[in-house]
């Protein structure tokens, strides 16, 4: 059943960030802090209703103007409605532009945060239309970061690991090559929800997940206190809650059986959302760790991504129309979920799809022991 399988999503989705705003409440004494967080939290759920409300309004639309495509786990004619994610897109800037007093001293990087994403929409959803080749995508998905990269006024120096600091110093300047860095990972981050995909839910529900982790990962930093510039975080976190909800809304029409389709309008604008927080918010690093499941897709990737084997349009697992089972097709499609269903055995479109979000909330736990644990051996937090 999609609701009840989407509603438990969605529940298990907020438990920790209601959870994590209650004690934040308790910890945070500043009532500016508290108000700011209050309003951020009610624009996200207006932004989570009117998605909910607007997603079947738009399939109909998308439906008429032919931006559809076919389920193809289930081996379906129906056409099912693509590139919902312009709901997400447009309802999540207005929640962010909304959001704008807020931010009146961080002005210029509050709005290059809304041009990247902004482009990045424009990128997708064209995409979704022209289809553009592979080369332009990555081609494009450079230019979206540049009103980021122009307008990042921060530090440009990395801190080096305990280990090390006896040959390279405590931290190392990096200029220029700190920018393109940034750039590089949002290109990577965009991509790389883009590719761990193919069966229903995927694209959003992976995106929730590491979504949540970074609200949390935020939420830890404001009650801590660890923070020396809290105005990074509240930025980082004000993209995060409406980006949650948003997405949420739309992972309720697009768990199995999939009533709409996510399109790469959805995965580019999620990719830059979450690029664009952890530049913004000062923790592309543990973001980076965050994104595990995807480094292990893209990695396996590597050889049909640059050609030197060859890859087919779409690198599904193929539909076992006797056990209704997917079964991996490795030696043809390298990816993730294909080594997933060779690992464990042939699963139904359903149970894999819960399978990866078991594995994605696994690795993000891994990633919270590693960022909160392992690296004060390596660094002083
Ligand atoms: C990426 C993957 C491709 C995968 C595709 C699925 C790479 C290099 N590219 O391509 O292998 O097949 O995503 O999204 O790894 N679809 C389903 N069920 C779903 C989701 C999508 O059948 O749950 C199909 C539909 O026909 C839909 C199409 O995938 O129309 C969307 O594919 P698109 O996002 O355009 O593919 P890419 O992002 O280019
Ligand atoms: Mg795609």
């Amino acid at each position: 059943m999609v609701q009840a399988d989407s509603v438990i999503f969605i529940a298990s989705a907020f438990v920790p960030v209601i959870s994590s705003l209650a004690i934040l409440y308790f910890k945070i004494q500043e009532q500016t802090l508290l108000r700011q967080l209050g309003v951020i939290f009610a624009l996200s759920i207006a932004g989570f209703l009117a998605t909910l409300k607007f997603i079947p309004i738009v399939s109909q639309l998308c439906l008429k103007a032919k931006i559809f495509g076919y389920d193809i786990n289930k081996g379906g004619t129906e056409q099912i409605p693509e590139s919902l994610g312009i709901v997400v897109g447009t309802i999540f800037l207005v929640c962010v532009i909304m959001l704008q007093p807020l931010f009146q001293t961080r002005i210029g990087e509050y709005n290059a945060a809304l041009t990247a994403i902004c482009f990045m929409i424009l990128l997708g959803f064209a995409d979704d239309v022209l289809d553009l080749r592979w080369s332009i995508k990555i081609g494009l998905s450079f230019l979206a970061t540049l009103p980021l990269l122009v307008a990042y006024s921060g530090a440009t120096t990395i801190i080096i690991p305990k280990p090390f600091q006896i040959f390279l110093g405590t931290s190392l300047e990096l200029g220029l090559l700190y920018h393109l860095m940034m750039s590089f990972l949002a290109v990577f981050y965009t991509n790389s929800i883009n590719i761990l995909a193919g069966i229903n839910g995927l694209e959003v529900g992976q995106s929730v997940v590491i979504g949540c982790s970074v609200l949390i990962h935020n939420m830890i930093q404001l009650a801590l206190k660890h923070e020396t510039d809290p105005q990074s975080t509240l930025l980082s976190f004000s993209l995060m809650l409406p980006f949650i909800a948003t997405s949420a809304a739309l992972l309720y029409y697009n768990w199995y059986p999939s009533k709409v389709f996510v399109g790469d309008t959805y995965t580019y604008f999620a990719g830059m959302t979450l690029a664009v927080a952890g530049i913004l918010g000062h923790f592309s690093k543990t973001l980076f760790l965050f994104f595990i499941p995807q480094l292990i897709n893209f990695a396996i990737s590597v050889p049909q991504l640059f050609g030197l084997i060859p890859c087919p349009r779409h690198r599904l697992p193929t539909l076992n129309k006797k056990t209704g089972k997917l079964e991996h097709q490795l030696k043809e499609k390298w990816n993730l979920i294909n080594l997933v269903l060779y690992i464990i055995g042939p699963r139904t479109e359903r149970e894999l799809g819960i399978i990866m979000m078991e594995i994605q909330v696994v690795c993000c736990g891994f990633a919270f022991f590693v960022r909160y644990y392992l690296s004060t051996l390596f660094y002083d937090n």
